[in-house]
Parts: C-alpha cells; structure tokens; sequence
C-alpha cells in the first residue's frame, strides 16, 4: 500500500535522487584528485590532514608508504624498509618455507635479526612516484565508429609510443591504465623492489583464527598479519636479490597510534582495490546473481568438499593444499554473500529505478537522445545474448584450472610450442624454466585426491551443460567407459605421464623431438587440449565479439552517467591502481533483531576456542596472556581489543591495506569484508558494507607480548597517546 502511494506521487523519484548522490562512505577515490573531490566531506567527517598530505608528488607523502606487494598491500612501518601486510598475503610465502620440521604456518616465523630474515624469490613490492592524465594522447587518433578491436589496437600503439618516450630514471617504470571503463586513462610512474624478505608472521591459530568458518564473517578475531622487508642496493634503489644488499630506507613510513577507534571515528583506507564493477547495467547484475554465481557456487563446492576431506585425514596434504584450499574456498564464500545481498537488497529493482530515471532525461534532451537513446535496450540485449556463453566460459575455467593434471599438462605443454615454433636452442632454454615450475607443482600435488577432482568435475562437464557446448569426443570418451566417471579417469590417469612426479620428470631427460612426441601423445594432454579445441569453437568464437560489443556499450555508458546525472560524484571501478577509500568505524544491522557491535576482544578468541581444533584452535601462550590479563600498554579496561568494522569500500587487493585516523596514524590492518556485504563489487549499500580491520594494537601485542620480538617493536614508531 504504501509502496503504492510512494510510486503515484512520483515520490520515488526523490528516492532514486537520494541514491544518486554517492554517500560519503561508498567509493574508491583516486588519490591526485582527492583535494578537488573528496576534502571537504573528509574534513566534515572528522579528518584532521589535508588532501595534500596524503597525496603530493612534490614532498612526502603518505602515498610514500604505500606498496602494492604481489597483488595485495602493504606499507612502510619504520626507517628501516619493514613492511607489514597481511597473514593471507604472506601465506604463500611463509609456506613455501615451512616444512614438517619448520613448520612456520603451524608455529609462527620470527627472525631475531636481518641475518635470518628469509628470501622469497618473485615477490616485489612496488611505489607509485607519480599519477598522470594522459587521456588525451591516449584517444588523441580514434575515428568514431571504429570497431572494437581497431579501437584497441590504436590504444595500445598510444600507450607503447608514451611508455617509450616519456621520461624517468632507470630504475623506474610506467604504466598506463584504462579507467572509467576507457573514457579516462592515467599513467603511474613506479618504482619496484625485488628483494623483499619474510621478517615475522604469527602461528596460524592466530594470523587465520577462524580459518574458513569465520572468513567473511563478522564478528571477528583474527590477527591476520605478517612482516616483510624491502632490501634494496647500497644507492637505496632497486636492486636483484644480493647478499650486498641493505634494508631500504623509505621517504615516508607510517606512525602508529595506540590510542584505538570509537564508533563514528574518521577512518580512511589506502591500497590497491582489485576490480570493482560498479555501473553494470541490471541486465549483467541478473546474469551475475542468477547465472553465473550460482554455477561457479556449485562447481567449487564439489571440489572444496573433496579437498576438505583429504586434508583433515592427513598432514601431508593439509599442507600442500592448504593455500590452494583457502584460494578456492575464498571466492566460494564470497559470492554466497554477494547473491544472498544483491536479492535482499533487490539490487536489481535498484538498478532498473536508476535506469528509468537516466532514461526520462535522456529523452528530454534531443542531444542525448540521439547519442544515447538506445544504449540500455543495446546494453539489454547484448547481454541477454550472452548469458549461456558467459555460464560456458565460466564453467570451462572453473572446472579446467580445479584439475591438476591439467595444470601439469599446460606447463610442459610450453615445451611442445617452445619446440615446434622456435627450435631444439630455445627449447634447451626454455627446458630449465619448466622443469623447476614442474618441481614446485609437484611438491603441492596428491594424485589420488587430483583423480577424485576430476571424477566429480568432469560430470558437471558432462551432465550440467548445453550439449553445444561439449566436446564431442570427450562425450564419446564417457560412453567407451561405459557412462563411469571412474572408470574415465582411470584410463586417463593410469596411462598419463602428468600423474606423478617421476613418469613426468623423464621428459626431461629425453631428447626434445622424442620429450616433444611424449607430451603431444599424452592421454591428458590429448584430453586438454580436446577441450581446449571445443571450448574455442563453441564458445571463445562467439564469446569474443559479445564481450567487444558490451565493452563499448558500457564505455558508452558509463560517459553517459556521467554527462546525464552531473550532481553525482563518480569514482572510477577499481582496477589494481593505488585508491583511497573513507568512512567511519560503524557497526550494523545485517537482519530483523540483530545488531552487531564495532568492536572484537581478545575474550570472543576465548569464547570461540576449541582445543585441538583446525579452524579454532589458540596457542598456550596467547591463553596464558589472556589469564593473566598481561595485555601491557596494547588493552583498554583490561581487555585486549583484536579487530574493529568501518564503512570503508575495499575489495580484494585492499587486503593489508593501512587503516588510517583522522592524522594520517595507523590504527588498523585492513584485511576483509562483512559476508552480508560483499555484494559491494557490485553494488555498496551503506547500510550492510562494512570492512574488517585488525586493530593495530592486537598486531603490535602480538609482536611484542606473544612472540617477545622485540628487535621488531623497536623500529616501530608510536605516536604519544592522546
Ligand atoms: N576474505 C579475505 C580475502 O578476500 C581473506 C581470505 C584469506 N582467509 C581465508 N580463510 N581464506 O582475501
Ligand atoms: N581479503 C581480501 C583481499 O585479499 C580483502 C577483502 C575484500 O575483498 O574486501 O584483498
């Protein structure tokens, strides 16, 4: 009733212009453009600096501090090059130095001085110097009208022709990236360290308490950090890992402050958000929420279930699953949230609102109307066309990359292109890369458990598809095996040279022509590349010219919003490219009768804990503390805080991003999202998404009173308590 009343006053209207206007806490800004934009509201919420002190390319700044570090954050937090981040970022490093006598992911890792801080070879840590507008030579030569790809092709001679000529030290690199869906582009300048070692991380019953049952889930407890730190050359500049080499010394590193948040604090985030898509069409939120997230849900089940079941009968495979595990499981998780909160906050109702409202004023103006007349029945349809070709790529990538023996394939497959295009020279050459890329696979692969994978996921191949979209001859394959999943991996499995380390190490010592013969014939490798062949023909043919006409539809798009609804504040989609985000530490109301509270102790550690337990487990000494209430300067009121919530809009890649205080001091570690408010890739709603921060003092508590590293808490820098 009311409902209808609403709609016949037009009131509705109002409503949609509500949400237009961007709240304060929903976007991920670009830090050059913060003084124009986003000062004044971060001034109204209660911010203390200026614009200028975060970013400034003429002095020191807090962008100073900032890395992107293999695909997650990380910030300077002391003279000395120490970086802290967080405990999933580390985790494959800190692995790949465990064993089951070091084992550094069960115990914890902490180097009592530089000597015995740990090298990790590919892991780098990179600045951003300097952001620039290059839009205009970047579009200077596009002819309206061209095609996609020639679209792209000219782009990229731009972007070539300015990495070539613009000007830098040797040391530094540039990079140009496409932002507002391709209406913008920006160049960074960058500087990138490569010999970052592994300083400090706690067991994993603390720096992922909780594990996978509390991933995503607030209320939280857990001290998801770890230490690094850059080396760089005796000049201070990046430098190959080197014995020579010192801890670097940065510009800027970031001050702590003890002093703790309280509801309604200023809080901003500052890190490397991965990819956000914020200014879909509904058409592609319908997809997403109804198609696509629903079958990946489905695929990773079946296989996280067989993992799950192999890991806890046996050590050996926890370990070397244990970060495969948690990858797969992640996203799993994540998109449970982002549906269950795209319906309940009937996203798409939204979007559709949004969409009558930009197309009324579309067609008041004759100018726009004939520019953009059509564009959301074009956006409609292209989309609706696309829907069982997008449910088939995913379905094709989800299932290939979960089976293992597949993965071996494509990596030795490498010597078979090597080979054939380039000669036996480069194949030699090539041989020594591949061979110690195998080596590592192998150290991570259990056969049995890949044969089980591929039992289960090569029947949702089979029976969950439109038959178009599957490869005749592996069809034919199930019937010679009489419809028996078993019995088809058997007969790939038993005859594959990929299903253990020796058969498939043997390539190497054979002589190319015949390792070449080995690979091609293959009964894995014939299977892959099988349904590499059908997934090209069926889908990747039509799939490639639909995502060329929805790219330049939503490019259009996009410009549109913009030109349409000038009252509205735009930030581009995340991209990998550095961001600030702010808001304020809140608590919130994710259903009928429930409310949660900002802040974590150490005492719902205690309540959680299960002894002996996978997920919730917690050490002797982090008990013995607690008893004892030896919480030092780090509690408040003789409780130690551990994690707190804001409003902040992160995504992955804002993992170990800094959380900052209205002075620009670290108060927090920035390392997930509430469950019931991922959907804010998609669509953020003020009301339910919230990121999850590690409260500075539970991390520097643990340094100091858990793990007694002392040599650690002495570089830190504190700022005096308020
Ligand atoms: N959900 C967080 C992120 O997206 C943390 C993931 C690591 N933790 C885990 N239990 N898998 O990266
Ligand atoms: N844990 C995420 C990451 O690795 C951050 C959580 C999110 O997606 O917001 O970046």
């Amino acid at each position: 009733m009311l409902k209808n009343i609403i709609k016949a006053s037009g009131l509705c209207i109002i409503l949609v212009l509500c949400k237009l206007i961007a709240y304060a806490d929903e976007g991920m800004w670009l830090p050059q453009l913060l003084q124009s934009l986003n000062e004044k509201e971060m001034k109204k919420l209660g911010m203390k600096i200026n614009a200028a002190d975060i970013y400034n390319i003429n002095k020191g700044s807090l962008k100073d501090a900032i890395v992107n570090l293999g695909g997650c954050t990380a910030e300077v937090i002391s003279d000395k090059g120490l970086l802290l981040t967080n405990h999933h970022c580390g985790f494959d490093k800190i692995q790949n130095h465990s064993s089951l006598q070091n084992n550094y992911i069960r115990d914890g890792f902490w180097a009592k001085n530089f000597s015995e801080e740990l090298t990790n070879p590919g892991l780098t840590a990179t600045f951003i110097i300097n952001i620039e507008d290059v839009t205009e030579a970047i579009i200077k030569n596009l002819i309206p009208g061209i095609s996609e790809r020639d679209r792209q092709s000219i782009v990229d001679k731009n972007i070539a022709e300015i990495r070539k000529t613009k000007t830098r030290e040797s040391y530094q690199d540039v990079i140009i990236r496409p932002f507002f869906e391709g209406n913008k582009y920006y160049l960074f300048i960058t500087e990138t360290y490569k010999d970052i070692r592994l300083v400090g991380a706690p067991p994993s019953s603390i720096g992922n308490f909780g594990k996978d049952t509390d991933n995503w889930m607030w209320p939280r407890h857990t001290g998801d950090f770890s230490l690094f730190r850059i080396y760089a050359g005796k000049d201070n500049k990046p430098a190959p890992h080197s014995k020579d080499n010192i801890p670097y010394k940065p510009k800027r590193s970031l001050n702590i402050s003890l002093d703790g948040v309280k509801e309604g604090d200023f809080t901003m985030v500052f890190g490397f958000p991965g990819r956000t898509f914020e200014y879909l069409h509904s058409a592609a939120v319908r997809q997403i929420m109804k198609i696509l997230d629903p079958a990946k849900i489905a695929i990773r089940e079946k296989a996280l279930h067989i993992l799950n079941d192999a890991m806890r009968k046996d050590e050996q495979i926890k370990i070397q699953y244990a970060s495969k595990y948690a990858g797969i499981e992640n996203a799993y998780k994540k998109w449970i949230g982002e549906v269950q909160g795209l319906k309940g906050k009937d996203v798409i109702s939204k979007k559709k609102r949004y969409e009558a409202e930009f197309q009324r004023r579309i067609m008041a103006n004759t100018a726009w109307n004939n520019k953009y007349g059509n564009l959301l029945t074009e956006l409609e349809a292209a989309y609706t066309v696309n829907d069982s070709f997008a449910l088939a790529r995913d379905y094709y990538n989800e299932i290939i990359s979960k089976i293992e023996l597949f993965t071996a394939a494509d990596k030795l497959n490498l010597l078979v292109n090597t080979y054939e295009n380039n000669g036996e020279q480069a194949y030699l050459k090539q041989k020594i890369e591949v061979k110690s890329a195998i080596d590592s696979f192998y150290n991570e692969f259990n056969t049995s458990l890949d044969q089980r994978v591929f039992e289960a996921l090569m029947e949702m191949y089979l029976q969950d598809q439109n038959e178009k979209y599957i490869s005749p001859v592996v069809q034919k394959m199930l019937l010679q095996n009489e419809r028996d999943y078993k019995k088809l991996s058997s007969a790939v499995y038993s005859k594959s040279i990929f299903a253990n380390p020796a058969s498939a190490n043997k390539i190497f010592d054979m002589p190319p022509q015949e390792a070449v013969k080995a690979i091609k014939n293959d009964p894995g490798m014939q299977l892959l590349t099988e349904l590499q062949k059908s997934y090209a023909g069926s889908v990747t043919s039509v799939l490639t010219g639909q995502q060329a006409t929805i790219s330049s539809l939503q490019r259009m798009y996009m410009q549109a919003q913009m030109e349409v609804f000038p009252e509205k504040k735009f930030y581009p989609d995340a991209n990998s490219t550095l961001r600030v985000t702010y808001g304020t530490v809140k608590g919130y109301q994710p259903r009928d009768a429930v409310k949660y509270n900002y802040y974590t102790y150490l005492d719902g550690v205690l309540e959680k804990y299960k002894p002996g337990d996978y997920e919730f487990d917690v050490p002797q000494k982090l008990i013995d503390l607690y008893k004892k209430k030896d919480f030092g300067r780090y509690g408040v009121n003789g409780k130690q805080p551990v994690c707190f919530i804001g409003s902040n809009h992160t995504t992955g890649g804002n993992s170990g991003s800094p959380a900052l205080d209205a002075y620009g001091n670290l108060v927090g570690l920035n390392f997930d999202r509430v469950w019931e408010g991922t959907m804010s890739d998609i669509s953020y709603d003020p009301d339910i998404c919230r990121n999850i921060m590690v409260d500075i003092r539970y991390v520097v508590f643990i340094i100091d009173k858990f793990a007694n590293a002392q040599n650690i808490v002495s570089e830190l820098q504190f700022v005096k308590k308020k």
